[in-house]
């Protein structure tokens, strides 16, 4: 298949791995660039610009296919080393930068003037629009559905997406609820020119977290997950769990009071316990409603070679046969 996305990057299918803290580590990267899809490691997932390097060069060890590194720019107070991660990426001969997060303006001009393609993430036209101007090469455009941090307009990818297209002009990939080839051809119809997936690589071989995990979201229905830090207006969508329920108990009693110092037990470092040792129960984390949709642990390449067969046949056979 091609489309804008993959011309834009170099990829043989639209389907891209969006940046998952303690997920995007160079064995699913390279997994799904292998696959033919464009893997991307999770920058700040390493503590330092050192140990991204180190990362990127694993991941290089794994394929010569294209990939990309994500960037996101959290709202903190002191900031990562941005400066050095980026001189880690461009020394790593790294092309492709997802950023998300906080605007990338101030960053772009280095990264885009080393050759990088930036595609930044977003969950409104609004901020779409802002990227197109900025200069970004493409957007990532999550809707309400999606696993970590939707945003605070809750608008589903069934309104977003068509929006976005009769707005932008760059290319952009559906993010957010999407599972299978039928989320790929509803994204394309939609007007995306490919898309982005969170959630569904976690279940795969690949993905190197702990078994739990992935079990976890394999036993999850489209019910099971709950916005949470709502009331900071930080709102991230997440598995329900035991911490997640204390962490509610505890926005509703402190109300519009609530301080980030309130919750950071639940919410703060606790992405090893969970993803690498496998105590699931141990904190908040990431998960989109799209767990309803995944019922196995494919390779990524069972994965991708399933969705594109899949879309091929409905653009073929089911949607051709209806005209
Ligand atoms: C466990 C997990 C961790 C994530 N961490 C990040 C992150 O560090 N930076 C980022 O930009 N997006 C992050 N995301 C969001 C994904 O890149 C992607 O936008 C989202 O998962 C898409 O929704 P889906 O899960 O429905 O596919 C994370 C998602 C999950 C599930």
């Amino acid at each position: 298949m091609k489309t804008r996305i993959t011309e834009l990057f170099g990829i043989e299918h639209p389907i891209l791995q969006g940046g998952m803290h303690y997920v995007g580590f160079a064995e699913l990267a390279a997994a799904v660039s292998n696959a033919g899809g464009l893997g991307i490691l999770t920058g700040l997932t390493q503590k330092t610009p050192a140990e991204l390097a180190r990362e990127i060069a694993r991941c290089r060890e794994r394929t010569d296919r294209p990939f990309g590194v994500n960037l996101t720019f959290l709202p903190t107070v002191t900031s990562p080393d941005y400066p050095g991660y980026i001189s880690a990426i461009l020394d790593g001969g790294v092309r492709i930068v997802e950023t998300a997060g906080r605007n990338p303006e101030a960053h772009l001009l280095r990264l885009q003037g080393a050759g990088v393609t930036v595609i930044h993430k977003c969950t409104s036209v609004r901020h779409a629009l802002k990227a197109e101007a900025i200069g970004c090469d493409a957007v990532s455009v999550d809707g309400f559905e999606c696993g970590g941090h939707p945003g605070e307009d809750d608008v589903p990818n069934l309104i977003l997406l068509p929006r976005a297209a009769d707005e932008l002009k760059i290319p952009f990939v559906a993010s957010g609820g999407m599972a299978d080839g039928r989320s790929l051809v509803a994204a394309l119809a939609l007007g995306a020119d490919g898309m982005s997936m969170g959630t569904r690589f976690m279940a795969t071989k690949e993905a190197p977290i702990h078994e739990n995990v992935k079990r976890a979201i394999i036993g999850a229905t489209e019910l099971d997950t709950r916005l949470v830090m709502r009331p900071l207006r930080n709102t991230e969508r997440v598995l329900k769990n035991a911490a997640v329920e204390r962490l509610l108990e505890k926005e509703a009693s402190l109300g519009r009071k609530i301080r980030f110092e309130d919750i950071i037990e639940e919410v703060a470092g606790m992405y090893p316990k969970i993803m690498r040792d496998g105590d699931t129960e141990a904190g908040v984390w990431s998960c989109g409603m799209v767990a309803g949709l995944i019922r196995d642990v494919p390779t990524c390449k069972e994965l991708i070679d399933r969705i594109m067969t899949e879309a091929g046949a409905l653009i073929r056979t089911r949607l051709g046969g209806m005209l």
